[in-house]
């Protein structure tokens, strides 16, 4: 379920990327017609058009098209202006905007044969992530604008065929292989020693944006990055630390080859040691998500967990004051170990083993998590986080309650407070089952969560 969420994300982001890469080409593209010098004022005889350009033009009907006059300053594009050729078009990343002036020779680089000159121009000026994601928001509710009042102004500004749209999209596929050069600038940047830390965590937050997609992490890999972000994880810089642990958790998370590297790059053993001694919660906030990350789906690495007294490190934190917050996403990494090694076994029922799936089961045979979580008192202290007022937090408690019960029975019928929470739960959720029912949802959150409540009542009971 997580995983399929995170996927979904990643593409999202990735044809995020790409919409804005196509937006900066079209306009530099756009921006170097050459043949055509008068092609956007398309009033002007459309003698030197192409076939598939006239039948753009024909649905237009004799709408006027405002011809931007650019100067020699930055000027902000509205929608439907188009802007003559030869000029500078740019996508402003504060403002989601295009914005255009006179072009001059020597500023643009981009080649009409397709090559990658240009558009490493533009990776060349750092955007940061952050700028990034922000000029594609804005450039999202741009483009509903557009279709809302269509007011098409990027397909009228090119009157362009399809097929030189598509040649732009094959040209766009070498844009984004080009991310390998963005990576090299960024870990130059991260590892040279003139850098400050303020320049390094930009480097770090910039890759981490990078390292969500499969091979962009793979390469990381290759190019020794991985290592040097494992390094930092003990660096005297706290802000340091948060960071690299969050490029080592994205770069990791559903990527097996370098959830092996970071196993082998010694990650997890840093990582536990910055749980287990004093840290602000922010970074230890991101050291369990590469935690997490570096377990889901990774049995070796789960054993390797045990072996360094991960579940010790884990209870501790979780009983540490002041770690409220974290309480939810610890119970959530030890419940998603239990979860995923009993698929394993029951997905084993059903298909006919083969020898991957032999192996995968001895794999996860090893990790034997529920005997070291009764050891270390989590029968008494996922009961805990019941008393939180968030519904989520009850319901991960619950599953987890459950996921545990043939080892934990008898402590939960001997412990008085858990009784108690549960009672007080089963009222308080049969009194929301009402209240969403009364809007018409048969088998809402709270339905969900009282089935759980009610089970663990009854299974309680059980002998
Ligand atoms: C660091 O700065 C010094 C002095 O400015 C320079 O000589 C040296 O080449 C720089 N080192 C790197 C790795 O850029
Ligand atoms: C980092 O810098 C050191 C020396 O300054 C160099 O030997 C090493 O190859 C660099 N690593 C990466 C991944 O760039
Ligand atoms: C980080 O750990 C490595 C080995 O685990 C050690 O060589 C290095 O000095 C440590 N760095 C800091 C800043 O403690």
């Amino acid at each position: 379920m997580m995983m399929t969420r995170r996927i979904i994300m990643q593409r999202k982001c990735k044809l995020g990327l790409s919409i804005a890469l196509w937006l900066v080409s079209v306009g530099l593209i756009c921006a170097h017609n050459e043949k055509s010098p008068t092609a956007l004022s398309i009033k002007e005889g459309s003698d030197d058009h192409s076939k598939g350009e006239e039948t753009l033009l024909e649905d237009e009907d004799s709408e006027d098209l405002e011809v931007f006059r650019p100067t020699d300053k930055w000027q902000t594009l509205k929608p439907g202006q188009a802007v003559p050729a030869g000029s500078h078009v740019r996508l402003n990343l504060q403002t989601g905007h295009r914005e255009v002036k006179i072009g001059e020779e020597a500023g643009l680089k981009y080649r009409s044969d397709g090559n990658r000159q240009g558009t490493m121009n533009m990776h060349g000026s750092s955007f940061t992530a952050e700028e990034l994601k922000e000029a594609l928001k804005k450039f999202k509710e741009g483009m509903d604008d557009l279709v809302d009042t269509k007011d098409e102004d990027a397909v009228r500004a090119q009157f362009r065929p399809i097929e030189e749209l598509k040649k732009d999209m094959e040209a766009l596929d070498m844009l984004v292989e080009t991310d390998v050069q963005v990576m090299r600038r960024l870990l130059n940047q991260f590892n040279n020693t003139n850098s400050t830390n303020e320049e390094k965590i930009t480097a770090l937050l910039d890759l981490e944006y990078l390292v969500h997609q499969v091979d962009n992490a793979r390469n990381l890999v290759s190019m020794g990055g991985m290592q040097l972000v494992i390094n930092v994880l003990n660096s005297t810089d706290i802000r340091l630390q948060e960071s690299a642990a969050f490029v080592l958790g994205s770069a990791v998370s559903s990527n097996p080859s370098v959830q092996v590297e970071a196993i082998e790059g010694g990650a997890l053993q840093k990582l536990l040691t910055l749980l287990a001694t004093q840290r602000p919660i922010t970074v230890k906030k991101k050291v369990l998500f590469a935690v997490a990350s570096l377990l889901r789906h990774f049995p070796f690495a789960q054993s390797h967990f045990l072996k360094l007294g991960g579940v010790q490190v884990l209870s501790e934190l979780f009983q540490t004051p002041g770690t409220e917050p974290l309480r939810v996403r610890i119970i959530t990494v030890l419940y998603d170990m239990i979860i995923e090694k009993e698929l394993i076994s029951q997905v084993g029922m059903d298909i006919i083993p083969d020898s991957s799936h032999q192996e995968r089961l001895r794999q996860y045979a090893e990790v034997s998590l529920l005997p070291m979580l009764v050891e270390q008192g989590w029968c008494r202290l996922v009961p805990e986080l019941l008393e939180s007022p968030e519904h989520d937090y009850r319901e991960k408690a619950l599953r987890t309650l459950l996921a545990m019960m043939a080892q934990c029975q008898t402590q939960y019928k001997q412990n008085p407070a858990l009784t108690a929470s549960l009672s007080e739960l089963q009222k308080q959720y049969q009194e929301l089952v009402l209240t969403e029912q009364d809007v018409g949802e048969q088998d809402g959150y709270f339905s969900e969560i009282l089935a759980l409540v009610d089970s663990m009542v009854v299974k309680m009971r059980q002998v």
